[in-house]
C-alpha cells in the first residue's frame, strides 16, 4: 500500500470491512470492546494480544485516522488527541521532566506560548525563544538539560518559514529531539520527518478537517517516542473521540484536492494584495518577496492557505478593516472552506507585550487571512472594498 501516491493512500487506507461489506467505513461509537474469556482479557491487557480494549486507548475509527496521517507524514507511529492543544500538551508532558529546558522558536501559537510561560515554570521547566528569522541563534540557547527544540513552520500568525534541514542538523549535533508543529502546512505540503524531525504535531481542527466542524490533534513520529506518549495519554485521557476521528478520516480523503485549491486561491490573493497601494507589506511563503522564499520552495509543495499583510493605520486601521469586511468571516479558526479574517494585535495578542509580539512577527496593522474555497474573485472583491 505504501508505494501508492498521497491521494490514493488518503482514500484507500481503511479499517477492515465488517460482515455487512460496507463501502464507507462505519462509525464505531463504543466506549469499550468485549473479550471472549478471562484469558483473552488478561492477554489483551498484558499487551500480548494487539486489539482494541477501551476507546480511551484506541478505537477502529481513531486507528484509521492515525494510520492515514502516519502514511502521509512518513511516520512510524502516532497517537490522536481531542484537539491540537491536547496533542501539544501531552507530547510535552511525556517528554519533559522537572528541571528540563526547551528551545522554541519565538513565534508559536498563543496557547503553546501560554504553556511555556504560565505552566512550565511551576513544574520547573524552562523555555528559551530564538528569533524565527535567525535560526542560527538557536544553537547558543541549547544547554545540557535541553530536551527538545520546538518550532512551527510556517508560523502562526506571522507566516514565517524556518529551515527544517538546518534545525534537524542542529538537533542531531546536540543530541536533542526536534518537534515540529506542522499544522499550517498539512502533511500534503510538508513532511518534517523527511527532513529529520523526531515528532510532528498537527491541529487536525484546521485544514485536515477543512470544514470547521470538529476539533482534533495528532502527534506522529518515532515509534519509541509515540509509545511513551501513548502510555501517558492512556492514563490521562486526552484521546480523540471516535466520531471526530470518523469525520477527520473522511476529510483526509479530500485533503490533497482541497489544499491545492486553497493554495491556488491564497497565491492569487497574496499577489493581488502585494500590488495594492494601501497594503504596506504582504507575507506568503510562495511570494518571491517572502524573506525565506527559497527555503519555503525547498521544503513545501505549495505555499499554504494563510496570508499575512499590513494595513495602514496601526491597531485602529486593522479594526476598521475588519469592520468593513462583508463576506469573509471574522472568526478565530483557520483552514475552513470559508475565508476567515483576523486581526491578532487587537484580539489573540491584545495582552501580549510589544517585544513578544515583535519577536512573533506581529505588527499593529497586521491582518491574517485564512484563504478559503470561495471563488477567488469574490474573496478579492470583499478585501478590495474593505481596503478602500
Ligand atoms: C499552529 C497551531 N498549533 C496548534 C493549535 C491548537 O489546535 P486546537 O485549536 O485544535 O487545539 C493551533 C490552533 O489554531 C495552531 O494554529
Amino acid at each position: 500500500m505504501s508505494n501508492k501516491k498521497f491521494e490514493t493512500l488518503a482514500i484507500r487506507t481503511q479499517s477492515e470491512t465488517t460482515q455487512f461489506s460496507e463501502h464507507s467505513v462505519p462509525l464505531y461509537l463504543t466506549s469499550g470492546f468485549v473479550f471472549d474469556d478471562a484469558e483473552e482479557m488478561r492477554a489483551s491487557f498484558a499487551e500480548e494480544k494487539q486489539r482494541d480494549l477501551y476507546s480511551r486507548y484506541s478505537n477502529p475509527n481513531v486507528n484509521e485516522f492515525v494510520d492515514k496521517v502516519c502514511l502521509m507524514e512518513g511516520a512510524e507511529a502516532g497517537f490522536a488527541f481531542a484537539s491540537g492543544m491536547a496533542a501539544v500538551f501531552s507530547t510535552f508532558a511525556t517528554l519533559l521532566d522537572a528541571g528540563d529546558h526547551v528551545v522554541s522558536c519565538s513565534s508559536v501559537f498563543g496557547a503553546t506560548h501560554g504553556l511555556f510561560t504560565k505552566y512550565f515554570p511551576k513544574w520547573n521547566i524552562e523555555c528559551s525563544y530564538f528569533n524565527v528569522n535567525d535560526v542560527e541563534s538557536a544553537e547558543g540557547l541549547i544547554k545540557p538539560n535541553t530536551k527538545f527544540l520546538y518550532a512551527e513552520t510556517p508560523t502562526n500568525p506571522g507566516v514565517d518559514v524556518l529551515d527544517l534541514d538546518y534545525l534537524s542538523a542542529l538537533c542531531k549535533k546536540h543530541n536533542i529531539l526536534l518537534v515540529i508543529d506542522n499544522c499550517f502546512a498539512t502533511p500534503y505540503l510538508q513532511n518534517p520527518i523527511k527532513h529529520g524531525a523526531d515528532l510532528v504535531i498537527h491541529s487536525a481542527t484546521k485544514l485536515m478537517d477543512g470544514q470547521g466542524r470538529v476539533l482534533g490533534g495528532i502527534t506522529v513520529g518515532k515509534a519509541e517516542l509515540i509509545r511513551e506518549i501513548y502510555l501517558f495519554s492512556r492514563l490521562t485521557g486526552p484521546s480523540m473521540s471516535p466520531f471526530n476521528a470518523w469525520v477527520l478520516s473522511k476529510s483526509l480523503e479530500t485533503l490533497a484536492v482541497r489544499t491545492e485549491k486553497h493554495c491556488e486561491n491564497a497565491l492569487k490573493l497574496a499577489t493581488y494584495l502585494e500590488a495594492h497601494p494601501k497594503v504596506k507589506w504582504v507575507k506568503y511563503p510562495f511570494l518571491k518577496s517572502h524573506p525565506k522564499y527559497d527555503i519555503a520552495k525547498k521544503q513545501m509543495r505549495l505555499g499554504g492557505n494563510i496570508v499575512a499583510f499590513e494595513v495602514e493605520g496601526g491597531i485602529e486601521g486593522g479594526r476598521q478593516f475588519l469592520d468593513a469586511i462583508k463576506m469573509c468571516s471574522l472568526s478565530a479558526n483557520l483552514g475552513d472552506t470559508r475565508t476567515i479574517v483576523t486581526h491578532p494585535a487587537s484580539t489573540t495578542h491584545a495582552k501580549v507585550e510589544q517585544e513578544v509580539k515583535a519577536a512573533a512577527g506581529i505588527t499593529d496593522g497586521m491582518v491574517r487571512i485564512s484563504v478559503g474555497l470561495e471563488h477567488v474573485n469574490d474573496i478579492i472583491n470583499d478585501l478590495e472594498q474593505a481596503l478602500n
